[in-house]
């Protein structure tokens, strides 16, 4: 290879590699105003490919790594138009991503898609349902399809279930999803399945199929990982180690609801004395900071100290006064700075 066409052989990773949550035919049928599924990219490749974040010895080179978009299956397919003989210059791409992913992936696409159908039919989340929300569907892209978005559903469940190491089927499809903390996370990497103590809350998207409503679907929206530390005498102080929502999900507040449910599970277990958070990102930290100030707004004992005995009358006429909106941190920075959240 000349070192002029070094470059021809070297393909960004983040690009190459494309990524999708594959639903059903027929489920696909009922979400035509989310075709967006499919075919997003990752934001991190350098756990894998190395800090350069490339891969060398192809031409064009696509990578499609799909899951099923509720068990989480997944299949690899690594196209290229041309390839240098084997040396150690070249990248061995299957084997990379091998290492991350747990064996028994397709290769075969006719075959993962069998198998998509079929757990289209079969896949139910493991573990107890902590909490659920609705959302009004998505406007329709395209003229013509509102009327056909309104037949199916005019909203959407989701639903947030507790896990543990311990739940039936958790184990298997945790080694599956937790390829997202390596290409989302800054510094993310896998937990250690030897340490017990690990508890989970992984939020789904629950649409009933388009002409057999009896039939819910469930598909992946994001998950966060919890560890709980003892905390002096007799109570956990609950760590969030990770948390990520995959991209079609992102913007839309589900980040937000995931992040709600979870405290209000942490504010009603009565052995957990606080929640705290493990190296948050500046996004993460924004949406803990809303959320949070929120939950403070509609906590009177807050709202008493920071406005004082009749707070309740000064937050209604502060509401009223156009253009004024009330904020209790006005004189503050806004947030409490050590990454605690206090309970
Ligand atoms: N329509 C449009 N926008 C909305 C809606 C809506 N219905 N609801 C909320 N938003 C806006 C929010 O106002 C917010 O806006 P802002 O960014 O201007 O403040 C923005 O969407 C994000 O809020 P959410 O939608 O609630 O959050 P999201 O679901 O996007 O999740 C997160 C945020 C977790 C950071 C996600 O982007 C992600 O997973 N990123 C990659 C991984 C990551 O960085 N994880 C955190 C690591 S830190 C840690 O693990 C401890």
């Amino acid at each position: 290879m000349a070192a002029t066409d070094a470059h021809l052989w070297a393909a960004d990773a983040n690009e190459a590699i494309h990524l999708s949550l594959v639903r059903a035919a027929a489920d696909k049928a009922s979400f035509n105003s989310r075709e967006h599924y499919e075919g997003f990219n990752p934001c991190f490749t350098y756990p894998l490919f190395g800090e350069d974040e490339k891969i060398y010895g192809y031409r064009d080179l696509r990578i499609d790594l799909k899951f099923a978009s509720g068990s989480l299956a997944q299949y690899l397919s690594i196209q290229h138009s041309d390839k240098l003989p084997a040396t150690s210059a070249v990248d061995d791409i299957e084997g990379t991503i091998a290492k991350s992913i747990p064996p028994g992936y397709y290769t075969d696409e006719a075959a993962f898609l069998k198998r998509v159908e079929e757990d289209a039919i079969t896949f139910t989340p493991p573990g107890t349902r902590a909490h659920s929300y609705s959302r009004r569907t998505k406007p329709p892209i395209g003229k013509g399809k509102e009327k056909l978005v309104r037949e199916v559903e005019d909203t959407i469940d989701f639903e947030v279930y507790h896990c543990t190491w311990n739940t039936p089927g958790f184990r298997e499809l945790h080694r599956r999803m937790q390829l997202f903390i390596l290409l989302y996370i800054e510094g993310g990497s896998y937990i250690k399945e030897e340490e017990d103590v690990w508890q989970f809350m992984v939020l789904y998207e629950k649409r009933k199929r388009r002409g057999d409503p009896s039939v819910s679907t469930y598909h992946f929206v994001g998950y966060s990982t919890l560890y709980p530390f003892y905390c002096f005498p007799e109570k956990v102080r609950l760590r969030l180690s990770q948390f990520v929502i995959v991209p079609p999900y992102q913007q839309e507040g589900h980040g937000s609801a995931l992040y709600s449910a979870l405290y209000r599970y942490v504010r009603e277990a009565p052995d957990i004395a606080e929640l705290t958070v493990e190296d948050p990102v500046e996004a993460f930290e924004d949406l803990r900071d809303r959320n949070d100030l929120k939950m403070l707004l509609t906590e009177p004992t807050f709202m008493r100290e920071a406005l004082g005995e009749g707070w309740e009358s000064a937050t209604k006429s502060s509401q009223k006064a156009k253009g004024h909106r009330f904020h209790p941190y006005a004189n503050g920075n806004g947030r409490g700075d050590n990454g605690h959240t206090p309970m």
